[in-house]
C-alpha cells in the first residue's frame, strides 16, 4: 500500500478511504456532446442507450450531468442549496438520478472549486458541505470538480507550469518559459490555495452518507500530479480537449509524461472522449480511444448516443482495449517504448510518441499501439526485440491478433508492419511465442 510522506505528514491515497477508482472510470457525460444546452431527457437518452447499445455490459457505468444544470442566479434563499433548474430537470436531479439507478447505472454531477462554474452557473466554493450533503441526498455517485470561478484571494501564489497550449503559459520542449509568478525551488503545492480547497471538497465529500467519486478538474495546474492521488480518485491533467486531432495529439503527448502517477487506485485525466464529434476521421476517432485506453485514462464518452455511427460505437465497444484497460491484476497502463518520429523522450504537441507497450492479463499477451502522428499515410513496424514486455522471452515468433478486426495473423516472425493513414493507429495483442 502505498503512502506518501510529505513535511512529516502521511497522505493516504484517497481511493483507500472511499474505495473506488482502482481502476479507471468508464462512462457517459453531457459536456462535450450538448455544453449547456442539456435536461432530463437528454440525460435519460443517454443513459439508455448505454444499456441498449450493450456499452453497459461493457463496463460502462456511470452517466454524469456537466455545467448547466441548476438555476443560474440564485441558491435556495432558505437552505442555500443549488436548485435545479425545473425548465431542464421539472423532477429534480434526484428524480433522473433514481431512474439512472435503476437501469443499473451510476450518475454523476459537476461543480467548481470557485464562485462560480465555468459556464457561470453557482459552485461549491464556502459551500462544500452544503452541496455534498444535496449531493449525496440526490443519489449522485460522482463529482467532477472544476476550477472556475475562483476569486483572488483563494488563487495560488505561485503560477505552476503546465505545458499545454490552451493554458496560456508559453512553453517549449515541455518546459516553460517566462512564467510571471514561479515557485520557489522545492515548493510543495499541496500547499497551495488550489490544492487546499480540493481538500475541503474531498472531505465534505467524504463526511456524508454516500460514497462519491471524486474526479478532481483542475487543468494540470498547481502541479495536481503531486497530490492528485491523495486527494481525488482522478485528476485532469491539461486543459480542455477538443474535436480536432491536433487537440487530442498535444494531450497525448502531454500525457505521455504522466504515465508513471498512473496505476491501480488513481489515473491522470487527459479529458473525456471526443470520439463521434466534430471532423474526425474514422482514423482519428480510433487513434484517439486506443491512445486513451491504452494510456488508462478514464473512458468518458462525450457523444449523443442516439446518433453515433456503427464505426464509432465499435470503437467504443473495443473489447480488447476495454480489457486491456480494465485489467484487474495489471494497474500500469501501457508506455511509450519508442517515439518513433521523433527521437525517444521528445516532448512534441503534434508527434507524440507512436509506439506503446503494456502487458494484460485478461488479453494473456502483449498490447502493442503503433501511431502514425503524421499527415500522410506511413508505415509503422512493431519490432519483437525493440518491445519490453517481449525481449528475452525467448522466442521470435509470436501469435498476433489485430485489435480492430479481432483476425488472427498467425504466427509472426521478428515484426510486424502495418500501413496506416493519416493519424490512424494499429492495435495488436502479441500473445504467446510459436
Ligand atoms: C471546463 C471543463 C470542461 C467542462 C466545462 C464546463 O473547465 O474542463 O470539461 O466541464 O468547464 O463549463
Amino acid at each position: 500500500m502505498a503512502n506518501y510522506l510529505s513535511t512529516g505528514i502521511v497522505f493516504t491515497l484517497l481511493s483507500q478511504v472511499n474505495g473506488l477508482g482502482r481502476l479507471p472510470a468508464l462512462g457517459w457525460n453531457s459536456w462535450n456532446a450538448f455544453g449547456c444546452e442539456i435536461d432530463a431527457s437528454k440525460i435519460m437518452t443517454a443513459a439508455n442507450k448505454v444499456v441498449d447499445l450493450g456499452l453497459k455490459d461493457l463496463g460502462y457505468e456511470y452517466i454524469n450531468i456537466d455545467d448547466c444544470y441548476s438555476v443560474k442566479t440564485n441558491r435556495d434563499p432558505t437552505t442555500q442549496r443549488m436548485i435545479p433548474d425545473p425548465a431542464k430537470f421539472p423532477d429534480g436531479i434526484a428524480d433522473v438520478a433514481s431512474q439512472i439507478h435503476d437501469l443499473g447505472l451510476k450518475v454523476g454531477i459537476y461543480s467548481s472549486a470557485g464562485l462560480t462554474t465555468c459556464a457561470g452557473y453557482p459552485a461549491s466554493l464556502g459551500y462544500e458541505q452544503v452541496d455534498a450533503e444535496t449531493f449525496a441526498e440526490w443519489g449522485i455517485d460522482y463529482l467532477k470538480y472544476d476550477n472556475c470561478g475562483v476569486p483572488s484571494d483563494q488563487s495560488d501564489t505561485y503560477t505552476y507550469c503546465v505545458p499545454d497550449g490552451t493554458t496560456g503559459t508559453s512553453f517549449s520542449n515541455g518546459t516553460c518559459e517566462d512564467i510571471a509568478s514561479p515557485a520557489p525551488e522545492g515548493y510543495d503545492w499541496r500547499n497551495s490555495k488550489t490544492a487546499e480547497r480540493y481538500r475541503t471538497m474531498r472531505d465534505a465529500l467524504l463526511s456524508v452518507n454516500r460514497t462519491i467519486f471524486y474526479s478532481i478538474c483542475d487543468w494540470g495546474q498547481a502541479n495536481v500530479n503531486a497530490w492528485g492521488n491523495e486527494t481525488g480518485n482522478s485528476w485532469r491533467m491539461s486543459g480542455d480537449i477538443t474535436a480536432d486531432w491536433p487537440r487530442i495529439a498535444e494531450i497525448a503527448n502531454e500525457n505521455s509524461f504522466y504515465m508513471n502517477s498512473a496505476d491501480f487506485w488513481g489515473y491522470p485525466d487527459p479529458d473525456m472522449l471526443e470520439v463521434g464529434n466534430g471532423n474526425l476521421t474514422a482514423a482519428e476517432n480510433r487513434a484517439h480511444f486506443a491512445l486513451w485506453a491504452v494510456m488508462k485514462s478514464p473512458l468518458i464518452i462525450g457523444t449523443a448516443l442516439d446518433k453515433i455511427n456503427d464505426d464509432n460505437l465499435a470503437v467504443l465497444k473495443n473489447k480488447y482495449l476495454l480489457d486491456f484497460h480494465q485489467d484487474p491484476l495489471v494497474g500500469r497502463p501501457a508506455y511509450p517504448y519508442k517515439w518513433g518520429y521523433n527521437k525517444d523522450w521528445t516532448f512534441d504537441p503534434v508527434h507524440p510518441a507512436e509506439y506503446w507497450s503494456g502487458p494484460s492479463s485478461k488479453l494473456d499477451g502483449t498490447l502493442v499501439v503503433m501511431l502514425n502522428s503524421e499527415e500522410g499515410n506511413s508505415t509503422r513496424t512493431a519490432v519483437w526485440e525493440e518491445i519490453p514486455e517481449l525481449r528475452g522471452s525467448g522466442g521470435d515468433s509470436f501469435r498476433v491478433t489485430d485489435v480492430w478486426t479481432g483476425k488472427d495473423m498467425g504466427c509472426v516472425k521478428q515484426k510486424h508492419s502495418v500501413g496506416l493513414l493519416s493519424h490512424d493507429a494499429a492495435a495488436l495483442v502479441v500473445g504467446k511465442p510459436c
